[in-house]
This record gives C-alpha cells, sequence and structure tokens, in this order.
C-alpha cells in the first residue's frame, strides 16, 4: 500500500482490522509529499517508481493505492504496467457515497489535483448516471491538517467559502476524497449541516481488498497474526510520531519506520 504520506494510514488501519492476518507493507512518500498540487505526469511517475519498489523488494499479491490524488491520475497507467491486483480509493468511496444518499445529490471534495483530473466524475457517471455529483477542490485544507489545525476559525471560514457551492447544490452526502480531510470532519460536518451524511473510502476499499483477495483464492487464512512494515521516504520519526496518533495508540503496528531516501 503506498500514499504520498500518513494520510493513507486510515486505509491502512481499516485493511489492518479486516484482514488481520495479511501481511501489510506501507510506503509513504513523505519526502515528496504533497501530490495533490503536482501535475498528473509527475504523480503518476512517483507512483510508478512506487509500484517497481514494492514490487521488485517485496512480491506483494496486491497493490492499494491508498491516495486520492495518485488513484485519480496514475491508476489506470500502474494498473497496466504491473502484473498484481492494483486496488485504488475512488471506487469503493463512490460506493459508499451512492450507498447513503437518499436524494441522489451527492458531493465530493478532495484536492485541486483529484479535482481536475474529472477522475471521479468520470467514474460517478458510469456507476450512476442517474446522480447529480458537485464537486469541489479545497486547497489549504491539507495544510491546515499538517499543521495539526483541525478545528480553528480558520479551517471554519475556509470550509465555508469553499463549500458554499456544496450547499447550495443540496447535497444529502458528501465524499471526504482526500486522505487528510477526516481530521476536518467536525468544521466540514458544521458548515453542510446535519442533513449531509459524510463518507470516507477506508471502510470500503479494506472490503474490495478481501473481495478481491478471496476472489483470486489468495486470502492468507492462518491462525497467524500478519506482520506490518512502515516505510517513509522523507523523516521517519515525524512519520512514526504523527503515524501513531493516526493508526491508533493501541496498536503494535507502527514501531519502526524505515528509511527510504530517494
Ligand atoms: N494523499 C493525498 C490525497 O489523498 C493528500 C495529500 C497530498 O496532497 O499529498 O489526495
Amino acid at each position: 500500500m503506498f500514499d504520498s504520506g500518513f494520510g493513507g494510514l486510515t486505509v491502512a488501519r481499516a485493511v489492518i482490522d479486516l484482514l488481520p492476518n495479511e501481511n501489510l507493507i506501507y510506503f509513504a512518500d513523505t519526502g515528496r509529499f504533497p501530490y495533490g498540487s503536482r501535475s498528473a505526469a509527475e504523480v503518476t511517475d512517483f507512483s510508478n517508481q512506487i509500484a517497481d519498489l514494492l514490487l521488485t523488494q517485496h512480491r506483494p499479491k496486491l497493490i492499494v493505492v491508498a491516495c486520492n490524488t495518485a488513484s485519480a491520475v496514475a491508476l489506470g497507467e500502474l494498473a497496466a504496467r504491473v502484473d498484481v491486483p492494483v486496488i485504488g480509493v475512488l471506487r469503493p468511496g463512490l460506493e459508499s457515497l451512492l450507498k447513503v444518499t437518499v436524494t441522489s445529490r451527492v458531493a465530493v471534495i478532495a484536492t485541486v489535483g483529484t479535482i481536475a483530473s474529472g477522475a471521479y466524475q468520470r467514474l460517478a457517471a458510469q456507476m450512476a448516471p442517474q446522480v447529480e455529483l458537485s464537486c469541489a477542490a479545497c486547497p489549504g485544507f491539507v495544510e491546515f491538517v499538517e499543521r495539526g489545525e483541525t478545528d480553528s476559525d480558520q479551517v471554519r471560514v475556509l470550509a465555508q467559502r469553499l463549500l458554499a457551492p456544496l450547499r447550495e447544490a443540496k447535497v444529502d452526502a458528501l465524499l471526504l476524497a482526500c486522505t487528510h480531510y477526516p481530521f476536518l470532519a467536525r468544521p466540514i460536518a458544521e458548515v453542510m449541516g446535519r442533513d449531509v451524511v459524510l463518507v470516507s473510502s477506508a471502510d470500503e476499499t479494506a472490503f474490495a481488498v478481501q473481495r478481491t483477495l478471496r476472489s483470486l483464492g489468495q486470502s492468507r487464512d492462518c491462525e497467524e497474526v500478519g506482520t506490518h512494515r512502515f516505510v517513509s521516504s522523507g523523516d521517519a520519526d515525524s512519520f512514526a510520531r504523527l503515524g501513531r496518533i493516526l493508526l491508533g495508540s493501541n496498536g503494535p503496528e507502527l514501531n519502526d519506520v524505515e528509511c527510504h531516501p530517494w
């Protein structure tokens, strides 16, 4: 599994909880974070490079792209290049969203790169043509989360401005289509109002991994708990510190972070 940084650990958590026997390697490209403001070509190059590294060093049976931006711009090329299944977060996220909407007016918020790629818009039109989808890029949200500022007046002001079109569109469900946005769930929920359900893609992605492994007959069905390794291309200590909070303090999973500078 890989992400541009620690945000994808929410997906790792869901996979570890659902499939505790599987061995997991999580690669955080913290040395080149963030992806959301980079060009599609650059994010695709990075994603290919990480997949090559994972495949040559660890020989995984499946790769999860736990980053919305990378899933949006690089998944197609990546899946065509490698000979193991590649699972992104877009389809699982949209599946969660479509499950909860009653009015069929839904919204997706994500980084500039993800929204500009048009990937959510295309996939939603394919999966549920009857649905009215509103999208909003939210530049600034990731930076607030990185600073640990998840509930300040400034976040609220920015959320009010960026989410205003979605309120006007009267959506009843909103997908947090960026690894960092679940941390801003409170201000986002306050701005959107009580009638809007917020969803994220982590759990549905874990179910997609489970389904794929089962259908290929590759589930690791044994008593033994899997190993969990974490690799960071940037500072390993800060990744471990932040990661422990995100992954939950009760898990033994994030004790050692290996460093892989490019
Ligand atoms: N992981 C990215 C995503 O889900 C957010 C952080 C970044 O911009 O790299 O889109």
